[in-house]
């Protein structure tokens, strides 16, 4: 039995350019959304991550030929022959709820469990259900099994009670598949569920307004598949600034979308940091010190996303003054402030509220990811903290971020991934 694990040495500035990847958020709907598609489709700039090959095993129990070379993903559709997702695949990852809309639009029928995903408190799929429900769907639990039927899956209008961005993409790709037109309102407006839209009407479908709260989806048309390129990860993308932000240097991402990362970049410049941004780059550059940042809440697009939540906080650690954020989408996402309180830093959390004080240095620690973007977070905490940090778990890192370890030594940072025996992780030695 092996491990792996991050080994950073702290402490040096980063300076350099990366190109970002492909982002997880788009990938993962739109290989969904292959599924309603006659012919292939080739997705291009797909990250190489777990999640995604999780969406891939998927599609092929779904009875779609899926396969990747490098970035690129191929899904031809046979006939599909099966609409029902195994537990054990559902509770690879959130995204595998992303299937219910797509398989109910091809096949009118659907049975799965509950989907897995990153723990940040309870993660319901009542309203995934609800909308469908009013699509005509019909839905009852089979010990466990949540068996979904619709004799005339027929549009609808639907308003979300809260703008959540799976919701949204369900009810797209479902109301593709549709009888008549769907008319979404309070919908997520995300970049992600634009570039779904925009995937799928190249495939032929008609649909208009997404990006904004309100969606209009006309059913029935018939879509054949296309060859589309995957929209940039703006949070990866805010990871890769945070991590200049946090360890002083100046970077480059390019191949980013500046326009999705507006709420970040404001609050990275009001951290101190300079920011330029043009022709799909985004500049930073940080050598004064750290400035705090008042008071941040997350909320939905175009708001501070809660996804660079964690990121953000492992910047303001060490920032002169107190910062005070507030998460206010999901329940429990301040898993990793205890790695970064192993750090030295001075955190205070008091239900969705987190007080940073900040500190003059943080030191290293062995601290465990605890879900993707608190992994992240400990990372960049590690960067700019004195001596050597071991980051394991790193499951949860590969489920969205391609390269990471790569990435950070190509902008000069010590970060190593080793791999270590059972027997080795006892005599500790050192990274090959
Ligand atoms: C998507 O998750 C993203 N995941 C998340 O990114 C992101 O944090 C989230 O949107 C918010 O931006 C993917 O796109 C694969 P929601 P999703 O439905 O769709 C509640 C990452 O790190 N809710 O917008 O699951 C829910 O509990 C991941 O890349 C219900 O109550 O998020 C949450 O409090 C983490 N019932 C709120 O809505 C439901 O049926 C917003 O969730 C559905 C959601």
């Amino acid at each position: 039995m092996t491990e792996d694990i991050l080994r950073i040495t702290g402490g040096r500035p980063l300076h350099g350019e990366i190109t970002v990847q492909g982002a997880k958020n788009s990938a993962l709907p739109l290989m969904a959304a292959a599924l309603l598609c006659d012919g292939e489709t080739v997705l291009h700039r797909v990250p190489q991550l777990l999640d995604v090959y999780a969406a891939s095993r998927i599609l092929n129990r779904l009875g779609c030929r899926c396969t990747a070379e490098g970035n690129t993903v191929t899904i031809r559709h046979t006939n599909a022959e099966s609409s029902e997702i195994p537990d054990a695949d559902m509770r690879t990852m959130r995204s595998s709820i992303m299937f219910l809309g797509p398989i109910l639009g091809r096949m009118r029928c659907c049975t799965l469990t509950m989907p897995g995903g990153c723990e940040l408190g309870p993660r319901p799929i009542d309203l995934h259900l609800d909308a469908m429900r009013q699509m005509g769907v019909q839905i009852r639990d089979d010990g466990g099994k949540i068996v979904c039927r619709a004799d005339l899956l027929h549009g609808a209008r639907i308003h979300l009670p809260l703008p959540s961005v799976g919701v949204t993409e369900n009810v797209i790709m479902a109301a593709v598949g549709a009888a008549g037109e769907t008319v979404l309102t309070n919908a997520a407006r995300e970049p992600e569920i634009t570039d779904l839209a925009a995937f799928l009407n190249q495939c032929g479908a008609k649909i208009e307004g997404a990006g904004e709260s309100t969606v209009v989806i006309e059913g029935g048309r018939k879509l054949t598949g296309t060859e589309y390129s995957v929209m940039p990860d703006r949070i990866a993308a805010m990871t890769y600034l945070c991590a200049g932000a946090a360890a002083g240097g100046s970077v480059c991402v390019s191949g980013a979308a500046p326009q999705d990362l507006e709420s970040c970049l404001n609050v990275l410049k009001a951290a101190g940091c300079r920011i330029g941004t043009g022709s799909g780059r985004i500049f930073l550059d940080r050598t004064g010190g750290l400035r705090n940042v008042r008071y941040i809440r997350t909320m939905p697009y175009p708001g501070f996303p809660t996804d660079a939540q964690a990121l953000i906080s492992a910047v303001l650690c060490t920032a002169n003054g107190t910062s005070v954020i507030d998460e206010t989408i999901f329940d429990s996402r301040y898993k990793h402030v205890g790695a970064l309180l192993r750090m030295g830093a001075d955190i205070r959390t008091i239900g969705r509220t987190a007080v940073i004080t900040g500190v003059s240095r943080l030191h290293g620690a062995s601290v465990e990811a605890t879900d993707l973007r608190g992994g992240a977070a400990m990372a960049i905490a590690a960067l700019q903290a004195e001596g050597e940090s071991e980051i394991r778990q790193l499951h949860h890192l590969d489920r969205g971020y391609e390269h990471f370890a790569e990435i950070f030594h190509s902008l000069g940072g010590s970060v190593q991934r080793c791999r270590f025996s059972a027997k080795e992780r006892e005599k500790q030695s050192p990274c090959a």
